[in-house]
């Protein structure tokens, strides 16, 4: 190979930066050019590109967002984008791909496999909805990043004596919400993958009020429902005032922590070594502490639970 092309596709992730470096950085030691892809797969259909020397990579490793911007592309899910991307590709003397995004991304570099075309996945979402790691880049920030938001409204919730429901980001999976309510010490975790019931709810946070716990928080997943449609459903909130906070973007910005930072720069070495030995239609994964790779479609095909430790401990320290 002497040009790998990287991506990134779908929501940003704090820590796309330093993974876009670290594949740029190795084929630099590699000896091989890179190229960037602007606004993911609609940029690689129309030909986005430009060379990430070394100084085009300079300075962003902590940055959030991503230099390379990232969009959701319509035209790539059409047989015709997918040929119209490989064609401009090859024209563009591009040997390899490294895709950062989530699965839907990965729906695509599994396309551009199929077709042929060599391709690795790297995970990057706030959600850490992808089987085949223990954490997506981007994750640790995001929790850090609601948990510094929750300290401030643990502040004014005690001096009001009061509840607040704060609604989380992560799509249709609860693990932003609920390492998000371990790390916050929130009473509650709301996720989509248990069953919830309005009456036990309410009647535990009667208790809680008589038991004079002064204040209470409950950490919901936008999978569930919205903050302000569990503030309706809770008629009786066992004699504490609610208010609601919907954290939202915030959760998708601002720059990573050292956990991400590290995880990414690893993966994007990773993920390029793996093109430069042949390997293709895989993601990066990082279990147990380890770099593996696994089949792009086990991101889909096989589900991801949440950790019935983390859902205990929950119920523990409430
Ligand atoms: O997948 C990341 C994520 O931030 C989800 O948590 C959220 O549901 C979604 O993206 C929002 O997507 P959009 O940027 O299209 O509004």
């Amino acid at each position: 190979m002497n040009r790998i092309a990287v991506l990134t596709s779908g929501g940003d992730s704090p820590g796309m930066n330093a993974a876009i470096r670290a594949v740029a950085r190795t084929c630099m030691f590699n000896d091989i050019e890179c190229v960037g892809v602007m606004r993911g797969y609609e940029g690689l259909i129309e030909g986005d590109y430009k060379v990430l020397d070394r100084a085009a990579v300079g300075g962003i490793i902590h940055r959030g967002g991503t230099v390379l911007k990232t969009a959701r592309s319509d035209r790539f899910r059409t047989e015709e984008g997918r040929l119209a991307a490989l064609e401009k590709m090859r024209s563009e003397g591009i040997d390899g791909l490294v895709v950062i995004g989530g699965d839907g991304s990965f729906h695509g570099a599994k396309a551009l496999h199929d077709l042929g075309f060599p391709v690795i996945g790297i995970p990057g979402t706030i959600d850490n909805d992808i089987t085949g790691t223990d954490e997506t880049i981007g994750f640790d920030t995001a929790v850090n990043t609601a948990l510094e938001a929750i300290m401030r409204l643990r502040d004014t919730a005690s001096s009001h004596d009061r509840l607040f429901i704060v609604e989380v980001m992560g799509r249709n999976a609860g693990f932003l919400a609920l390492e998000t309510a371990v790390a916050s010490g929130a009473e509650y975790a709301v996720v989509p993958e248990l069953p919830l019931s309005i009456g036990n709810l309410c009647k535990l946070l009667r208790n809680s009020y008589a038991e004079h716990k002064s204040h209470t928080l409950i950490i919901l997943a936008e999978g569930v429902m919205s903050a302000h449609e569990m503030r309706e459903k809770l008629q009786d909130t066992g004699g504490y005032d609610a208010r609601v906070t919907v954290l939202g973007y915030i959760q998708r910005g601002g720059h990573p922590t050292s956990f991400d930072v590290v995880l990414a720069t690893r993966m994007g070495a990773f993920a390029t070594e793996s093109l430069l030995i042949g390997k293709s239609g895989m993601m990066v994964g990082n279990i147990n502490h380890k770099l593996v790779l696994s089949p792009l479609e086990r991101a889909w095909s096989e589900h991801k639970s949440l950790s019935p430790e983390l859902l205990s401990l929950v119920n523990k320290m409430n």
